[in-house]
């Protein structure tokens, strides 16, 4: 009889972190890990979702929405790195969760971490496509509306009448492709690339705050906290605008912002100090960021009408503002395309790599097929697994919505943290003997409002994306059962020995 809650025991976690991570220095300080988590974070979030959760759920209060997102990811920060220093192995929350919680909740995981992962590459290989547009701009090209959005997409003239369709979104696919051939070459962004993309993102959001202030009219932001109603958007999709149920809406969008920050945990065993410096890492990242985001939310929806951002200012919104209430500035909208292009194209490589990472370990003990394992003669990396997700990826980023992709990459992550919550404190009742390293401070509170925080933000997305989540969730679960218990390498042990 197969055992759904078989653990995978730390030893054998061990041997094979020894086994395949050899040779991993212990070299990253604190200030290294923030870096590492300010890479990974700041994107087609702040880029894209900020205005798109303004137009849909918020208004001005979106800044709102940005605390609670950061108040919920502080909380399960915190949680991730209790795990971390107690499993010091590069790993996810699959990983920490196969070790702690056994396979059922561990695939449940990896499984929803697709979603994280390989739903959030698509999300920002179209917001890609949006400011590839405002680049060609610039050259006096465009890319035709129809080939550079999803079917379910129609543009509209201002009187409301529909004057076009999306087909395929060509070049969200390209830049997944592109970054998929890159990873099966084992091209891995080196400290410095990740250094200097780093530097730029920041520079041109301190930039931004900093010229856009004096551009902000103060009817943008009046009322700050729009009435409560209901907004049905260009597309015909209804959204709850003001009010609570607005905050909470754009909190969960804007969710997708902080994505990322549980890189720096995947670090760990790189990690100098990992007792003092993880926490500083996760915790240190995530406060840079949110001062960010607020400041840069607060003036974005300063400069521009919520009105822009429901038509003319939908898309490449930050470009949109400065060309057209920041004239003086011509040369920072240039610039932000560009290091946007770029920023977005880094984290679409973490992404990937993510999800080729976790499903290598699922493929490890046998809960998908060999093929995720299989690495490349050549380039030892796992290449039919990159091909796959290429597939995967390719098909969301061409054909479905940039805002149903995102708003479904944050209700992933959402469900994550709240397992990666709720498993610490389990750990704390079941095994307070194994030695942590961190421990995240007054559990049980921190992990309940971790998980009173970010359910919150999976209420405020609504049901549709209720329904989308409990869909994949069932299907994962038929896989589960279908295969992924009969093949497990834990629950069946002779299979190996062939
Ligand atoms: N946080 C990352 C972004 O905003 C995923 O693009």
């Amino acid at each position: 009889m197969a055992n759904l809650h078989i653990r995978k025991p730390l030893d054998k976690l061990m041997v094979e972190a020894d086994d395949s991570e050899k040779g991993l220095k212990r070299t990253l300080g604190a200030g290294n890990l923030i870096a590492l988590g300010i890479g990974a974070i700041i994107g087609a979030g702040l880029f894209v979702r900020t205005a798109s959760a303004a137009a849909n759920n918020a208004g001005p209060s979106v800044t709102i929405g940005f605390i609670i997102a950061a108040i919920g990811c502080a909380f399960a920060g915190l949680c991730y790195a209790e795990f971390a220093s107690m499993i010091p192995i590069a790993g996810s929350a699959y990983t920490y969760s196969y070790a702690t919680m056994g396979e059922l909740v561990a695939w449940i995981i990896g499984w929803d971490l697709v979603l994280e992962y390989a739903l959030g590459a698509a999300t920002v290989g179209i917001a890609w496509s949006e400011y590839l547009n405002k680049l060609l701009e610039y050259f006096g090209m465009h890319i035709p509306y129809e080939w550079c959005h999803s079917p379910f997409e129609k543009i509209t003239d201002a009187a409301g009448v529909v004057t076009g369709h999306g087909m395929m979104n060509i070049p969200a696919l390209f830049i997944i492709a592109l970054l998929s051939f890159l990873l099966i070459r084992g091209t891995k962004e080196s400290a410095w690339v990740n250094g200097i993309i780093v530097i730029t993102k920041v520079a041109i959001v301190i930039l931004f705050i900093l010229f856009g202030w004096s551009y902000m009219n103060p009817i943008n932001h009046t009322p700050y906290i729009p009435e409560a109603t209901t907004y049905i958007d260009t597309q015909g999709i209804g959204h709850n605008y003001g009010g609570i149920m607005g905050i909470l809406g754009a909190a969960g969008v804007v969710f997708f912002a902080f994505i990322g920050f549980d890189a720096v945990s995947t670090a760990a065993q790189e990690a100098k100090n990992p007792k003092r410096d993880m926490p500083i890492g996760i915790l240190g990242s995530l406060v840079i960021c949110t001062i960010l985001y607020i400041l840069f939310a607060h003036v974005l929806t300063g400069v521009a009408s919520v009105d822009d951002f429901r038509h003319q200012g939908r898309e490449a919104s930050v470009t949109f503002a400065i060309n057209t209430y920041m004239l003086k500035y011509g040369w920072l909208a240039k610039l932000v395309t560009v290091a946007i292009l770029a920023g977005f194209s880094s984290v679409i490589l973490v992404m990937l790599m993510g999800q080729s990472r976790v499903f290598y370990s699922m493929s490890v003990d046998g809960l998908v097929p060999k093929v995720f394992s299989d690495l490349h003669p050549k380039y030892r990396t796992p290449y039919k697994s990159n091909l796959f997700f290429l597939g995967f990826v390719g098909l969301f980023a061409a054909f479905v919505p940039g805002d149903i992709v995102g708003d479904m990459t944050s209700i992933g992550t959402l469900f994550a943290f709240i397992l990666v919550c709720a498993g610490v404190w389990i750990m704390r009742v079941r095994h307070p003997e194994v030695p942590r390293q961190f421990k995240t401070p007054l559990v049980p509170l921190i992990p309940i409002l971790g998980i009173i925080v970010c359910g919150a933000m999976i209420f405020g997305l609504g049901w549709p994306n209720w329904a989308r989540l409990g869909v994949w969730m069932v299907i994962g679960l038929i896989i589960y059962f279908a295969y992924g218990i009969k093949n497990s390498k834990l629950n069946n042990p002779d299979k190996d020995k062939k």
